[in-house]
């Protein structure tokens, strides 16, 4: 979490485009970008915004403009990269569970891509051969993550090629003479730990004999971002030593250069984000003091999606003494943002922020129980702009056939 934007510029923001509304700080992006660079200079380490956390094409052109490369789970995210002006060679296309047509659109469109079936590899070897270089995702078999829904390489993970399959993946690349030339390892999201990204290292140096053309290893991303007053998110100056040291320790020992690749998500835009919402309602029942917000998880499910914390303070009254509140939303499921939260004492009618909402947070949105999406702005050299409007009624009806 991190206050780079004021109460005062996120209450006018409020005050001009209405709530809820998220709000995008474009200098802590790009701030966040330049503390990752300076940690691995001097060396060609690539990083690929993972847009999955955000794909406004504002945020997008942000991210493009300040130089960075951009990572794509999908096909229409790559068209959304490729619409911002993106080069082909910048983007790469981390695939799971996809249909070849995705994988060979991608192919056929220059962009990078990452393969993470032994059938979808199949299928490139007998669509493409040895004619375009290929990156494989394996799973390493290493249980990491905030928790277990954003865990993504332990032994039960639908991700990536199990290692106990390397044969298999041999035998598909000697038969079409397919030329493998990343290795990729995405552990799980919110990894404090950077020994994690040295276990990465260590399945690449296991596998790296059998792979004569790889030159790129990719470790994915999942940096973590403190969400909490007080904590800590990973050590990037530690992680770029490490990273440096064992990148130089492998390239001696195989003989070649390899160039390592990386691709945050929440690092990049979690606090860049401000989500604020109105006090709809104060209800108290027993002990309980209840807020009622104009908003729910139809907006920001992390909190009832996985437990998260999320920094929430009541930016109307910020000064008033504390009270101890359940934030809840006004979704018809019980959509509660946080059980027993501290927050300076709230009147209905004040505005309340929620810290850490670029990532995942409007990303994840929905239209549940028929609600309009909140509009977003982007907050650059101090002028708020929108960047894409609220829903309105017709919005609703806009993909219904009329009756
Ligand atoms: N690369 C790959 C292959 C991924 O699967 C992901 C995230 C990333 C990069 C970026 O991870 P990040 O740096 O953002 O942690 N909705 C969840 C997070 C899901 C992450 C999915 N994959 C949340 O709100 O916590």
């Amino acid at each position: 979490m991190n206050a780079s934007l004021s109460f005062n510029t996120l209450n006018a923001a409020a005050e001009k485009f209405g709530t809820p509304l998220y709000v995008y700080h474009a200098e802590k992006i790009e701030q966040q970008y330049q503390h990752l660079c300076a940690q691995f200079e001097p060396t060609q380490t690539k990083f690929f915004y993972a847009c999955k956390a955000l794909t406004n094409i504002h945020i997008l052109k942000v991210i493009k403009d300040m130089g960075c490369n951009i990572d794509c789970s999908s096909i229409n995210e790559v068209q959304l990269a490729l619409h911002v002006g993106f080069l082909p060679n910048n983007i790469l296309y981390t695939s799971n569970s996809v249909g070849f047509d995705e994988i060979s659109t991608a192919v056929e469109l220059g962009v990078n891509v990452n393969i993470d079936s032994l059938s979808n590899l199949e299928k490139f070897g007998q669509a493409f051969g040895g004619t375009k270089a290929i990156g494989v995702r394996i799973r390493p078999d290493v249980m990491a993550g905030g928790n277990l829904k954003i865990s993504t390489g332990h032994v039960k993970s639908k991700f990536g090629i199990p290692l106990t399959q390397l044969d298999a993946l041999k035998l598909i690349q000697e038969k079409y003479k397919i030329n493998i030339h990343t290795l990729h390892i995405h552990t799980g999201s919110e990894i404090k730990d950077v020994a994690v990204f040295m276990k990465s290292a260590a399945v690449f140096d296991t596998l790296l004999p059998h792979f004569p053309t790889v030159n790129v290893l990719d470790f994915g991303g999942g940096f973590k971002v403190p969400y909490a007053p007080g904590e800590q998110g990973t050590d990037m100056a530690q992680l770029g030593a490490e990273v440096k040291k064992v990148m130089k320790q492998l390239s001696e020992k195989f003989g070649r250069q390899f160039i390592a690749w990386f691709e945050p998500g929440k690092y990049m835009v979690s606090e860049a984000g401000f989500f604020i919402a109105k006090v709809n309602v104060l209800k108290t029942s027993g002990e309980i003091s209840f807020a009622g917000l104009n908003t729910g998880l139809n907006h920001l499910i992390r909190p009832m999606f996985y437990d998260a914390y999320h920094h929430i303070d009541n930016m109307t009254s910020p000064n008033n003494p504390s009270k101890q509140y359940a934030v809840v939303g006004n979704i018809c499921e019980t959509d509660t943002f946080a059980w027993d939260r501290a927050i300076p004492e709230i009147a209905e009618g004040d505005l309340l922020v929620f810290y850490n909402a670029g990532a995942y947070g409007y990303e994840m949105a929905s239209n549940y129980n028929a609600r309009f999406k909140p509009a977003q702005v982007l907050y650059q050299q101090d002028t708020a702009k929108l960047i894409s409007r609220a829903d309105q009624f017709e919005d609703l009806l806009s993909l219904q056939v009329p009756l």
